[in-house]
């Protein structure tokens, strides 16, 4: 079973079809029967979305904005300072708000000229298959709940901050969206589960949790660090590793607390040409190879 399945918490369907999202006890929003009445709500929503027309419209209540300007506040300094060029200028062509929540349909309009990139509304786990798959016609499935508000600087479970303002600032930049669409285009091309599962870690330790060396400085360009606010202050402190798309995708990780593991590339470039030319590439049987060139790694 793959990690990712954990921390997207069980949907389930009523009778009158509307969903009921399943917190566990250690979820920070357990206890509290606003914020589990609006995680129904917004599964619901997400679920009744159309393929093809605009995400539909979330009602977010004055305290999911507040989390929203929170992170996106603290952000800003912590961007300048830790955050690659690329992204930089992602952010900066994006210019997205900072004291409300923009809608998925907005994000959408605003990608629209810039990479062409639009959001889908996820009601919860998206398979594999299709998450990455989609990324190949320029759709990027999107939860649009918020974190508990007591966890505004780390959640585990991606919440709508991490799809927007981590992913977001990416997909507005071209460089960025042409190793987006080569991952879905190689999720495409792959045909078993473990090579898909191969394709996919490749994804988690670079286009989430990447880091890059620039004018000797040590930024991420991985959504999941830049959507972070307590990580980003982190990553310069983890085990640091080159770039090795075969150990990438033979790691193992845990996907509950900071990535301890990240991999280093030199430059953006050195990310385009060697992840980038991998995606381009890679077959079930190139895949076997590297895999047998590096056993599971921890
Ligand atoms: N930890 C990220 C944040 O605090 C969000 C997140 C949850 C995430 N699960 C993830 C990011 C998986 C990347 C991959 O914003
Ligand atoms: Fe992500």
């Amino acid at each position: 079973m793959f990690e990712e399945a954990q921390y997207f918490a069980p949907v389930t369907a009523d009778e009158d079809g509307s969903l009921k999202v399943h917190l566990g006890a250690d979820h920070p929003g357990f206890a509290d029967p606003a914020y589990r009445a609006r995680r129904d709500a917004l599964a619901t929503l997400a679920n009744a979305w159309t393929p093809g027309t605009p995400a539909p419209y979330a009602d977010y209540t004055a305290e999911e904005h507040d989390v929203w300007r929170v992170v996106s506040e603290a952000l800003v300094t912590k961007h300048r300072a830790y955050a690659c060029r690329e992204f930089l200028d992602g952010k900066e062509a994006l210019a997205l708000p900072i004291d409300h929540i923009p809608q998925l349909a907005e994000v959408s309009e605003w990608l629209e000229p810039l990479t062409g990139y639009r959001y889908q509304p996820a009601a919860g786990l998206v398979p594999l298959r299709d998450f990455y798959g989609s990324l190949a016609d320029k759709a990027f499935w999107s939860t649009q709940y918020v974190r508990h508000h007591s966890v505004p600087l780390y959640t585990p479970e991606p919440d709508v901050l991490h799809e927007v303002v981590g992913h977001g600032n990416t997909l507005a930049n071209p460089r960025f969206t042409a190793l987006y669409e080569l991952a879905g285009q190689a999720s495409r091309r792959v045909e078993s589960a473990d090579a898909l599962e191969f394709v996919s870690k490749v994804f988690w330790f670079t286009l989430e949790f990447g880091i890059l060396w620039e004018s000797s400085e040590l930024k991420a360009y991985g959504a999941g660090i830049l959507s972070s606010p307590g990580e980003i202050e982190a990553f310069r402190g983890m085990t640091i590793r080159p770039l090795d798309v075969g150990e990438m995708g033979s790691m193992t990780y845990d996907i509950t607390d900071y990535q301890n593991v990240l991999y280093v590339a030199d430059s953006f470039s050195q990310v385009e040409d060697v992840v980038g030319t991998f995606w381009a590439e890679c077959t079930d049987d190139s895949i076997a190879a590297l895999q047998e060139r590096h056993p599971a790694h921890t």
